[in-house]
């Protein structure tokens, strides 16, 4: 398997300055996916002998080029609304519905309805779900979701797991589950859990597995266990290691104790955080008390995870890579709020002005799939680089 992830790789958009430069000359702020990037990264999943299937979390990115050229790679593709499922039946019309999971939360039940009509992979997290609508799941094969009493993430608000945490079915009612479907000729092929986004312990994805292979005994029916998504990527040039490799490992290690269930994976950030860039125009340059501040035509109306998760990416002035990094500025966005901050006293060249091209990396995960039109100002464009 490639990819220990560090020393962090040179990124990609060094060598595709010049086009990227080309592509701001359009309106900004825009987006750009390096397509092989994702390629890379997906072969590098692929490469993992202990995992039988993969799925891709299309909620990190639904461009429609990203999407085919992961379907091609060999991964389904896993949906959370019925509109993301609507938007892969559009993008891909001969998609296979069996490579399709469904893993909301708090849908309505209109939701659930449709998606078992288009035949994809449904799982449920809740006996209440059953109880108040068993017309709907009467009969399905279905997969479970089970809160396993522990989370993991880059921050609070993205961990998935323990008590606070609103995903998934608490462990202490699976047999509750268990008989309300069965009573309602419901197969449980599946056992489902997600720890949350950025799971950098090692011991979480094994204990993880483990737990989920134990479910899956109990209930009997089980086939195939998701671990869920979560893998993390380095942001910073700094950040710890996280090493493909020795993941690997371990999983092949539970997957030796358990080898009749298929082992499942859901990534979204990890396909393509790093072939996504934000490019935006310099508008101001403004010191005050003390404070130097360039200002972008992106804010967190572009991309909102400094603002939200207090999410720290790479930033550079694209047109004056070369020049030395000699200046240090808080580097923000339009929107009237005071989160609308990308970074702070950020080593820019000193002579950094506006109109300048400036670019923020591993911005190709929840970049514009949260990106709103907060203030009305436009959505970003997107770009895709062969
Ligand atoms: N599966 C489930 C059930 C999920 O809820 C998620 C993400 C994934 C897979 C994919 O997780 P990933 O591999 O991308 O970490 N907006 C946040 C991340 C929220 C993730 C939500 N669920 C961020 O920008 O960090």
């Amino acid at each position: 398997i490639e990819g220990q992830l560090r020393p962090k790789p040179t990124p990609w958009w060094i060598g595709e300055r010049d086009r990227l430069l080309g592509l701001a000359e359009g309106p900004t702020p825009r987006y750009a996916y390096h397509l092989p990037t994702v390629r890379e990264r997906a072969r590098q999943l692929a490469a993992i002998d202990a995992i039988d299937r993969r799925y891709y979390a299309i909620k990190a990115n639904s461009h429609p080029e990203i999407l085919k050229a992961l379907v091609a790679e060999g991964f389904g593709l896993e949906c959370v609304s019925l509109g993301e499922l609507r938007h892969v039946f559009a993008v891909l019309p001969g998609m296979d519905p069996a490579r399709v999971l469904f893993t909301p939360s708090f849908a309505p039940r209109e939701e659930y309805e449709a998606a078992l009509g288009m035949g994809v992979t449904v799982t449920l997290d809740n006996v209440e779900a059953l109880r108040n609508w068993p017309d709907v799941f009467r009969g399905r094969r279905l997969w479970l979701r089970i809160d396993l009493g522990f989370g993991d993430g880059h921050h609070e608000k993205v961990t998935t797991g323990g008590k606070t945490s609103k995903f998934g079915l608490a462990a202490g009612r699976v047999d509750e589950f268990v008989e309300a479907a069965r009573a309602l000729g419901i197969g449980i092929v599946g056992v489902h859990a997600h720890l949350g986004s950025g799971v950098e312990t090692r011991a979480h994805w094994r204990q993880m597995y483990d737990d989920l292979a134990g479910f899956a005994r109990r209930i009997g029916t089980v086939e195939v266990l998701d671990i869920g998504g979560g893998l993390p990527i380095p942001y910073g040039a700094d950040d710890e290691p996280f090493d493909l490799r020795d993941w690997a490992e371990g999983l092949a290690e539970v997957k030796a104790i358990h080898p009749a269930f298929q082992l499942t994976i859901e990534p979204g950030r990890f396909l393509v955080a790093e072939a996504g860039v934000l490019l935006s125009r310099a508008t101001q340059v403004v010191e005050k008390d003390g404070i130097r501040r360039v200002g972008l035509d992106a804010g967190m109306n572009a991309l909102v995870r400094p603002a939200l998760y207090d999410a720290w990416h790479e930033i550079v002035n694209l047109q004056r890579l070369d020049a030395a990094k000699d200046g240090a500025f808080d580097v923000v966005g339009p929107i009237c709020e005071s989160s609308d901050v990308f970074g702070h006293r950020v080593q820019l060249p000193d002579g950094t002005a506006p109109g300048d091209v400036m670019l923020v990396a591993d911005a190709g995960a929840y970049g514009m799939s949260m990106a709103s039109t907060y203030n009305l100002r436009a959505l970003p464009a997107e770009d895709v680089i062969e």
